[in-house]
């Protein structure tokens, strides 16, 4: 854990790439078990701190992709472990590992876009898995999914379009459902759902980024609704959206900086929620591709809408779909 006395001025790769490896022998720890139904997304967001720190090889690449074909299940989706049921939350992450490793071909794709579109509702939502839970999350999730996969025009996108906009509130913000209070987090899916399909000229620019520069803090960091503390997560929900529309630069970059930095357990690697917190893999994939927009020296760029690397985006042939 952070202490006081001790706080990192620079990114600690190396402690955070020991960390990252170290996940998956820890199950000793409650934590790896009570985390079991998300552990794709988990190795996403673990292969994707590698990546960003230019350490793509220090996970088994073979096991990973083993593993992750593994997940697909017969209705084409992917569950979060072994013998869960499919998720469109879990599936995304599945692709995002298999494109990030270059192994895409490894499963049955036909398969998988019949999935995603199964999710839509006749109104253009979309619900996370067969139970019918609605989010605006879900809606971001399928189409980055099917961009990914190239694979667009397998879903009703106006239809889907028309849907997200009823979650656009008068302070500029998204909702997760139409009526839904502002969060910073539908921000960056709503947003990154535009930017794919190309409808990025509905949002208020100038709004919406004012909504989002005014969650710093004074301590730098970033929250994700007004009268919320800061958290280190918000760093991408944040600064992704405000990338997107190509405001990043008004935030102060410095504090915010300074602020992931103070998050590192200088022990051990990783990153916490905020500075003294118990670290996690989630905090440390966002801490690191926070940093990464704000052009931190010795990372990959990240994609704001995929957060990929942006390398590996160009790779496949997809056009970056922001402004920085
Ligand atoms: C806040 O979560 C974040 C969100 C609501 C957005 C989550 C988005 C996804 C899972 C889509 C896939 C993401 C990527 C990066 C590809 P929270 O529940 O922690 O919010 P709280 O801070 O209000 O508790
Ligand atoms: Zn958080």
């Amino acid at each position: 854990m952070a202490t006081e006395e001790k706080v990192a001025d620079h990114l600690l790769t190396d402690l955070h790439v020991k960390y990252i490896q170290s996940l998956d022998h820890r199950k000793e720890d409650l934590e790896y078990w009570l985390t079991e139904h998300l552990r794709v997304s988990g190795l996403y967001w673990g292969l994707t701190a590698l990546d960003l720190m230019h350490h793509r090889d220090a996970l088994p690449r073979q096991e990973v992709i083993d593993y992750v074909v593994s997940l697909q299940r017969e209705d084409g989706g992917f569950g979060g472990h072994l013998h869960h049921d499919s998720h469109l939350l879990y599936t995304l992450s599945s692709i995002q590992i298999l494109i990030t490793l270059d192994a895409i071909n490894a499963i049955d794709i036909d398969k998988v876009i019949t999935y995603i579109a199964n999710r839509q509702n006749t109104d253009g939502s979309f619900t996370g898995d067969v139970w019918g839970e609605v989010d605006s999350r879900f809606s971001f999730v399928a189409v980055a999914a099917l961009s990914l996969l190239k694979r667009l025009d397998a879903i009703d996108i106006p239809k889907a379009v028309e849907w997200i906009l009823q979650c656009k509130n008068y302070d500029g913000g998204f909702g997760n459902r139409p009526g839904s209070e502002s969060h910073a987090g539908q921000a960056y899916c709503c947003l990154g759902f535009l930017a794919i399909v190309d409808g990025l000229h509905y949002v208020d620019t100038d709004l919406m980024a004012w909504w989002l520069c005014e969650r710093q803090l004074k301590n730098g960091g970033l929250n994700g609704r007004p009268e919320k503390l800061e958290d280190v997560c918000y760093s991408w929900w944040v600064l992704s959206s405000l990338s997107i529309l190509g405001r990043v630069s008004w935030i102060d970059k410095e504090k915010l900086i300074s602020f992931i930095l103070s998050a590192q357990d200088p022990d051990l690697g990783g990153i916490a929620d905020r500075p003294g917190d118990m670290v996690d893999v989630f905090h440390t994939v966002f801490g690191v591709a926070g940093l990464s927009l704000l052009g931190y020296e010795g990372l990959k760029r990240v994609d704001p809408v995929y957060c990929m690397s942006a390398e590996v985006i160009e790779r496949i042939g997809l056009e970056p779909k922001y402004s920085l």
